[in-house]
Protein backbone atom coordinates (compact mmCIF):
# COMPACT_ATOMS: atom_id res chain seq x y z
CA UNK A 1 0.00 0.00 0.00
CA UNK A 2 1.64 3.16 -0.88
CA UNK A 3 1.67 5.77 1.75
CA UNK A 4 3.31 8.68 2.06
CA UNK A 5 3.36 10.40 5.98
CA UNK A 6 5.13 13.37 7.37
CA UNK A 7 3.38 14.03 10.44
CA UNK A 8 2.35 10.78 10.49
CA UNK A 9 -1.06 12.01 8.48
CA UNK A 10 -1.99 11.51 5.11
CA UNK A 11 -5.50 12.07 3.57
CA UNK A 12 -5.59 8.59 0.50
CA UNK A 13 -3.92 5.24 0.43
CA UNK A 14 -3.32 3.91 -3.00
CA UNK A 15 -3.40 0.03 -2.64
CA UNK A 16 -2.60 -0.78 -6.72
CA UNK A 17 -6.36 -1.69 -7.19
CA UNK A 18 -8.29 0.90 -4.89
CA UNK A 19 -8.07 4.43 -3.77
CA UNK A 20 -8.41 4.63 0.45
CA UNK A 21 -9.82 8.00 1.97
CA UNK A 22 -9.31 8.97 5.10
CA UNK A 23 -12.73 10.26 5.79
CA UNK A 24 -12.33 14.09 6.68
CA UNK A 25 -16.17 14.71 7.41
CA UNK A 26 -15.77 12.34 10.65
CA UNK A 27 -12.10 13.70 12.15
CA UNK A 28 -11.43 14.05 14.78
CA UNK A 29 -14.14 11.97 16.65
CA UNK A 30 -13.30 8.61 14.25
CA UNK A 31 -10.10 7.74 11.55
CA UNK A 32 -12.17 5.88 8.87
CA UNK A 33 -11.03 4.62 5.83
CA UNK A 34 -13.28 4.67 2.70
CA UNK A 35 -11.95 2.23 -0.34
CA UNK A 36 -12.83 3.36 -4.14
CA UNK A 37 -12.57 1.42 -6.81
CA UNK A 38 -14.14 3.99 -9.77
CA UNK A 39 -13.71 7.47 -10.89
CA UNK A 40 -17.50 8.20 -10.93
CA UNK A 41 -17.23 7.44 -6.49
CA UNK A 42 -13.94 9.32 -6.53
CA UNK A 43 -15.77 12.23 -8.22
CA UNK A 44 -18.95 11.82 -5.75
CA UNK A 45 -16.44 11.90 -2.65
CA UNK A 46 -14.23 15.09 -3.85
CA UNK A 47 -17.77 16.44 -4.27
CA UNK A 48 -18.95 15.36 -0.51
CA UNK A 49 -15.99 16.65 1.17
CA UNK A 50 -14.73 12.91 2.28
CA UNK A 51 -11.03 14.18 0.96
CA UNK A 52 -10.49 17.90 0.68
CA UNK A 53 -7.81 20.76 0.24
CA UNK A 54 -6.76 21.60 -3.08
CA UNK A 55 -3.49 19.30 -3.56
CA UNK A 56 -5.18 16.60 -1.96
CA UNK A 57 -8.09 16.42 -4.36
CA UNK A 58 -5.40 17.16 -7.53
CA UNK A 59 -3.36 14.29 -6.16
CA UNK A 60 -7.14 11.91 -5.26
CA UNK A 61 -8.35 12.80 -8.72
CA UNK A 62 -5.41 11.62 -10.27
CA UNK A 63 -5.78 8.18 -8.41
CA UNK A 64 -9.28 8.31 -10.00
CA UNK A 65 -7.59 8.62 -13.58
CA UNK A 66 -6.21 5.17 -12.84
CA UNK A 67 -9.16 3.69 -12.21
CA UNK A 68 -10.99 5.24 -15.11
CA UNK A 69 -8.36 3.33 -16.82
CA UNK A 70 -10.98 0.63 -17.31
CA UNK A 71 -12.45 2.77 -19.87
CA UNK A 72 -9.47 2.16 -22.31
CA UNK A 73 -10.54 -1.55 -22.32
CA UNK A 74 -12.66 -3.62 -25.23
CA UNK A 75 -12.62 -0.64 -27.47
CA UNK A 76 -10.51 0.97 -30.09
CA UNK A 77 -8.07 3.65 -29.14
CA UNK A 78 -9.71 6.56 -29.85
CA UNK A 79 -12.72 5.37 -28.72
CA UNK A 80 -10.71 4.60 -25.44
CA UNK A 81 -9.68 7.52 -25.19
CA UNK A 82 -12.77 9.30 -25.57
CA UNK A 83 -14.54 7.56 -22.49
CA UNK A 84 -11.42 7.50 -20.57
CA UNK A 85 -11.78 11.83 -21.36
CA UNK A 86 -15.36 11.74 -20.03
CA UNK A 87 -14.69 10.14 -16.91
CA UNK A 88 -11.64 12.84 -16.49
CA UNK A 89 -14.11 15.67 -17.29
CA UNK A 90 -16.42 14.61 -14.53
CA UNK A 91 -13.50 14.74 -11.88
CA UNK A 92 -12.33 18.11 -13.18
CA UNK A 93 -16.08 19.74 -11.97
CA UNK A 94 -16.20 17.48 -8.62
CA UNK A 95 -15.33 21.28 -7.36
CA UNK A 96 -14.88 24.40 -9.21
CA UNK A 97 -12.25 26.65 -7.76
CA UNK A 98 -9.23 24.98 -7.12
CA UNK A 99 -7.24 24.68 -10.13
CA UNK A 100 -5.88 21.41 -9.01
CA UNK A 101 -8.29 18.95 -10.49
CA UNK A 102 -7.56 20.12 -13.90
CA UNK A 103 -3.89 20.35 -13.55
CA UNK A 104 -4.13 16.36 -12.42
CA UNK A 105 -6.08 15.49 -15.60
CA UNK A 106 -3.75 17.76 -17.96
CA UNK A 107 -0.82 15.97 -15.92
CA UNK A 108 -2.17 12.34 -16.34
CA UNK A 109 -3.88 12.85 -19.91
CA UNK A 110 -0.16 14.52 -21.33
CA UNK A 111 1.37 11.40 -19.68
CA UNK A 112 -1.13 8.94 -21.88
CA UNK A 113 -0.58 11.38 -24.95
CA UNK A 114 3.30 10.95 -24.90
CA UNK A 115 3.60 7.43 -23.52
CA UNK A 116 4.09 4.20 -25.19
CA UNK A 117 1.01 2.01 -24.64
CA UNK A 118 -1.06 -0.49 -26.54
CA UNK A 119 -2.81 -2.36 -24.19
CA UNK A 120 -5.46 -0.89 -21.52
CA UNK A 121 -3.22 -2.14 -18.42
CA UNK A 122 -0.40 -0.91 -20.28
CA UNK A 123 -1.93 2.56 -19.82
CA UNK A 124 -3.33 1.99 -16.85
CA UNK A 125 0.31 1.31 -15.52
CA UNK A 126 1.58 4.60 -17.34
CA UNK A 127 -1.36 6.73 -15.41
CA UNK A 128 -0.64 4.87 -12.04
CA UNK A 129 3.23 6.14 -12.42
CA UNK A 130 1.94 9.57 -12.89
CA UNK A 131 -0.20 10.13 -10.03
CA UNK A 132 2.23 8.40 -8.10
CA UNK A 133 4.78 11.34 -8.95
CA UNK A 134 2.40 13.80 -8.57
CA UNK A 135 1.96 12.46 -5.00
CA UNK A 136 5.53 12.05 -4.40
CA UNK A 137 6.02 15.73 -5.54
CA UNK A 138 3.79 17.47 -3.97
CA UNK A 139 4.74 15.77 -0.85
CA UNK A 140 8.77 17.15 -1.60
CA UNK A 141 7.80 20.39 -2.47
CA UNK A 142 5.62 20.66 1.10
CA UNK A 143 9.20 19.91 2.33
CA UNK A 144 10.63 22.68 0.48
CA UNK A 145 7.71 25.25 0.88
CA UNK A 146 8.65 24.76 4.60
CA UNK A 147 12.29 25.73 4.39
CA UNK A 148 11.56 28.58 2.50
CA UNK A 149 8.62 30.07 4.50
CA UNK A 150 9.94 29.06 8.37
CA UNK A 151 12.73 31.56 7.57
CA UNK A 152 10.02 34.38 6.83
CA UNK A 153 8.52 33.71 10.73
CA UNK A 154 9.74 35.65 13.41
CA UNK A 155 12.28 33.11 16.01
CA UNK A 156 9.14 33.43 18.47
CA UNK A 157 5.33 34.44 18.26
CA UNK A 158 2.16 33.78 17.40
CA UNK A 159 0.70 32.93 13.75
CA UNK A 160 -2.92 33.03 12.83
CA UNK A 161 -4.17 30.44 9.95
CA UNK A 162 -7.30 29.99 8.62
CA UNK A 163 -9.01 26.33 7.05
CA UNK A 164 -7.20 23.53 6.98
CA UNK A 165 -3.25 23.46 4.87
CA UNK A 166 -1.93 20.72 6.49
CA UNK A 167 -0.87 17.22 5.94
CA UNK A 168 -4.88 16.55 5.53
CA UNK A 169 -5.20 18.96 2.43
CA UNK A 170 -2.32 17.65 0.60
CA UNK A 171 -0.04 14.65 -0.05
CA UNK A 172 1.53 14.82 3.41
CA UNK A 173 3.21 17.71 5.64
CA UNK A 174 1.27 20.72 4.75
CA UNK A 175 1.45 23.84 2.68
CA UNK A 176 0.68 26.32 5.35
CA UNK A 177 0.59 24.25 8.43
CA UNK A 178 4.22 22.66 6.40
CA UNK A 179 5.69 26.01 7.19
CA UNK A 180 4.68 25.81 11.08
CA UNK A 181 5.67 22.61 11.49
CA UNK A 182 9.43 23.47 9.26
CA UNK A 183 9.51 26.49 12.03
CA UNK A 184 8.74 24.66 14.99
CA UNK A 185 11.80 22.06 13.65
CA UNK A 186 14.10 24.31 12.91
CA UNK A 187 13.74 25.76 16.92
CA UNK A 188 11.40 28.80 16.62
CA UNK A 189 8.67 29.03 19.04
CA UNK A 190 5.86 29.46 16.99
CA UNK A 191 2.25 29.46 18.66
CA UNK A 192 -0.92 29.10 16.27
CA UNK A 193 -4.44 30.52 16.69
CA UNK A 194 -6.50 28.39 14.15
CA UNK A 195 -10.16 29.94 13.22
CA UNK A 196 -12.45 27.38 13.33
CA UNK A 197 -13.07 28.26 9.59
CA UNK A 198 -17.43 27.78 9.42
CA UNK A 199 -19.48 26.13 8.24
CA UNK A 200 -17.06 22.88 7.75
CA UNK A 201 -15.27 23.24 10.64
CA UNK A 202 -11.95 22.59 8.93
CA UNK A 203 -9.95 24.46 11.41
CA UNK A 204 -11.33 23.31 14.79
CA UNK A 205 -11.37 20.06 13.33
CA UNK A 206 -8.82 19.12 11.26
CA UNK A 207 -5.91 22.09 11.86
CA UNK A 208 -6.30 21.34 15.64
CA UNK A 209 -5.94 17.91 15.36
CA UNK A 210 -3.03 17.92 13.07
CA UNK A 211 -0.94 19.98 15.27
CA UNK A 212 -2.21 18.48 18.39
CA UNK A 213 -0.53 15.70 17.38
CA UNK A 214 2.51 17.11 16.76
CA UNK A 215 2.35 18.91 19.62
CA UNK A 216 2.55 22.37 18.22
CA UNK A 217 0.24 24.55 20.96
CA UNK A 218 -2.40 25.29 18.82
CA UNK A 219 -5.24 28.21 20.53
CA UNK A 220 -9.09 27.40 18.26
CA UNK A 221 -11.19 31.04 17.60
CA UNK A 222 -14.14 30.90 16.71
CA UNK A 223 -14.20 32.96 12.98
CA UNK A 224 -15.12 36.39 14.28
CA UNK A 225 -12.85 36.81 17.03
CA UNK A 226 -9.77 37.02 15.13
CA UNK A 227 -10.08 41.03 14.68
CA UNK A 228 -9.75 41.31 18.57
CA UNK A 229 -6.49 39.01 18.70
CA UNK A 230 -4.98 41.11 16.04
CA UNK A 231 -6.38 44.37 18.26
CA UNK A 232 -4.68 43.42 21.16
CA UNK A 233 -1.48 42.35 19.36
CA UNK A 234 -1.60 39.11 20.19
CA UNK A 235 -0.76 38.04 16.34
CA UNK A 236 2.95 38.24 14.32
CA UNK A 237 2.08 36.91 11.27
CA UNK A 238 -0.55 35.21 9.17
CA UNK A 239 -0.06 31.73 6.93
CA UNK A 240 -3.07 30.26 4.48
CA UNK A 241 -3.17 28.18 1.84
CA UNK A 242 -4.70 28.52 -1.62
CA UNK A 243 -7.09 26.89 -4.16
CA UNK A 244 -5.94 29.19 -6.88
CA UNK A 245 -3.63 31.78 -7.54
CA UNK A 246 -4.06 34.14 -10.19
CA UNK A 247 -1.75 35.15 -12.95
CA UNK A 248 -1.63 38.95 -11.01
CA UNK A 249 -1.41 36.97 -7.80
CA UNK A 250 -4.84 37.76 -6.60
CA UNK A 251 -5.39 34.09 -3.79
CA UNK A 252 -8.67 31.96 -3.60
CA UNK A 253 -8.87 30.57 -0.56
CA UNK A 254 -11.41 29.41 2.02
CA UNK A 255 -14.38 31.76 2.62
CA UNK A 256 -13.41 34.30 5.15
CA UNK A 257 -9.37 34.58 4.14
CA UNK A 258 -10.33 38.13 2.57
CA UNK A 259 -11.32 39.00 5.95
CA UNK A 260 -8.26 37.66 7.89
CA UNK A 261 -6.03 39.63 4.98
CA UNK A 262 -8.00 42.71 5.56
CA UNK A 263 -7.09 42.89 9.22
CA UNK A 264 -3.86 41.81 8.78
CA UNK A 265 -3.11 44.67 6.73
CA UNK A 266 -5.06 47.01 8.98
CA UNK A 267 -2.23 45.85 11.94
CA UNK A 268 0.49 45.79 9.65
CA UNK A 269 1.37 41.68 10.17
CA UNK A 270 2.43 40.01 7.09
CA UNK A 271 0.26 37.67 5.41
CA UNK A 272 2.13 34.90 3.64
CA UNK A 273 0.31 32.66 0.98
CA UNK A 274 1.93 28.99 1.19
CA UNK A 275 1.16 26.98 -1.84
CA UNK A 276 2.79 25.11 -4.87
CA UNK A 277 3.34 26.02 -8.11
CA UNK A 278 0.59 23.58 -9.02
CA UNK A 279 -1.70 25.86 -7.47
CA UNK A 280 -0.67 28.86 -9.41
CA UNK A 281 -2.70 29.69 -12.77
CA UNK A 282 -1.80 31.07 -15.18
CA UNK A 283 -4.41 31.28 -17.46
CA UNK A 284 -6.39 33.33 -15.06
CA UNK A 285 -6.03 36.67 -15.44
CA UNK A 286 -7.34 37.54 -12.03
CA UNK A 287 -9.83 36.93 -9.22
CA UNK A 288 -12.24 38.15 -10.48
CA UNK A 289 -12.27 35.13 -13.40
CA UNK A 290 -11.84 32.47 -10.96
CA UNK A 291 -15.19 30.44 -10.15
CA UNK A 292 -16.15 30.48 -6.06
CA UNK A 293 -17.81 27.50 -5.86
CA UNK A 294 -21.46 27.84 -4.07
CA UNK A 295 -22.51 25.30 -1.56
CA UNK A 296 -26.03 24.31 -0.28
CA UNK A 297 -27.12 26.60 2.51
CA UNK A 298 -28.22 23.74 4.62
CA UNK A 299 -24.25 23.40 5.65
CA UNK A 300 -24.64 27.26 7.32
CA UNK A 301 -28.08 26.90 8.66
CA UNK A 302 -27.16 23.63 10.54
CA UNK A 303 -24.22 23.33 13.41
CA UNK A 304 -22.41 19.91 13.37
CA UNK A 305 -26.13 18.35 11.63
CA UNK A 306 -28.56 19.82 13.99
CA UNK A 307 -30.77 22.94 12.14
CA UNK A 308 -29.79 26.48 13.83
CA UNK A 309 -31.60 28.99 11.78
CA UNK A 310 -35.11 29.06 12.05
CA UNK A 311 -37.19 27.05 9.10
CA UNK A 312 -37.63 28.78 6.03
CA UNK A 313 -34.46 31.31 6.37
CA UNK A 314 -32.18 30.63 3.20
CA UNK A 315 -28.50 30.69 3.71
CA UNK A 316 -25.61 32.00 0.82
CA UNK A 317 -22.83 29.70 1.36
CA UNK A 318 -19.91 30.46 -1.04
CA UNK A 319 -17.10 27.97 -0.18
CA UNK A 320 -14.28 30.81 -1.37
CA UNK A 321 -13.02 33.98 -1.71
CA UNK A 322 -10.58 36.16 -3.40
CA UNK A 323 -7.87 38.33 -1.73
CA UNK A 324 -6.31 40.56 -3.40
CA UNK A 325 -2.87 40.38 -4.45
CA UNK A 326 -1.80 43.94 -2.65
CA UNK A 327 -2.83 42.27 0.73
CA UNK A 328 -0.26 39.55 -0.03
CA UNK A 329 2.74 40.43 1.64
CA UNK A 330 4.63 36.89 -0.21
CA UNK A 331 3.43 33.25 -1.63
CA UNK A 332 6.27 30.81 -0.47
CA UNK A 333 6.57 28.37 -3.08
CA UNK A 334 8.84 25.24 -3.29
CA UNK A 335 10.74 27.16 -5.96
CA UNK A 336 11.05 30.46 -3.41
CA UNK A 337 9.35 32.90 -2.10
CA UNK A 338 7.74 35.54 -4.62
CA UNK A 339 7.44 38.92 -3.53
CA UNK A 340 5.29 41.73 -5.59
CA UNK A 341 4.80 42.59 -8.27
CA UNK A 342 3.00 39.23 -8.65
CA UNK A 343 2.47 38.94 -12.07
CA UNK A 344 6.26 39.83 -13.04
CA UNK A 345 7.50 37.19 -10.18
CA UNK A 346 4.73 34.36 -11.35
CA UNK A 347 5.60 34.71 -15.08
CA UNK A 348 9.52 34.45 -14.32
CA UNK A 349 8.77 31.10 -11.67
CA UNK A 350 6.99 29.31 -14.59
CA UNK A 351 8.85 30.19 -17.18
CA UNK A 352 12.23 29.54 -15.54
CA UNK A 353 10.57 26.54 -15.38
CA UNK A 354 9.55 25.99 -18.75
CA UNK A 355 5.84 26.51 -17.95
CA UNK A 356 2.92 28.57 -19.95
O1 LIG B 1 -13.24 23.46 1.18
P1 LIG B 1 -11.86 22.95 1.45
O2 LIG B 1 -11.71 22.35 2.81
O3 LIG B 1 -11.36 22.06 0.36
O4 LIG B 1 -10.95 24.24 1.43
C1 LIG B 1 -9.57 24.10 1.64
C2 LIG B 1 -8.84 25.38 1.65
O5 LIG B 1 -9.39 26.43 1.45
C3 LIG B 1 -7.35 25.29 1.84
O6 LIG B 1 -6.88 26.42 2.50
C4 LIG B 1 -6.68 25.21 0.46
O7 LIG B 1 -7.25 24.21 -0.31
C5 LIG B 1 -5.24 25.00 0.56
S1 LIG B 1 -4.86 23.38 1.14
C6 LIG B 1 -3.19 23.19 1.15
Amino acid sequence: MAERGGSGVVPLRWSGEALWLLDQRRLPRREAWLRYRSSGAVARAITAMVVRGAPAIGITAAFGLVLAAGALRRRGRAAGLAAWRRRAAVLAAARPTAVNLAWAVRRLEARLAGGAWATAAEARRLLEAEALAAWREDFEANLAMGAHGAALLPARGTVLTHCNAGALATGGYGTALGVIRAARAAGKDIRVLADETRPWLQGARLTAWELARDGIPVTLLADGAAGHHFRQGRIQAVVVGADRIAANGDVANKIGTYTVAVLARQHGVPFYVAAPTSTLDPGTASGDAIPIEERPGEEVTACAGRRVAPPGVPAANPAFDVTPAELVTAIVTERGVLRPPYGAAIRRLLGAAGGE
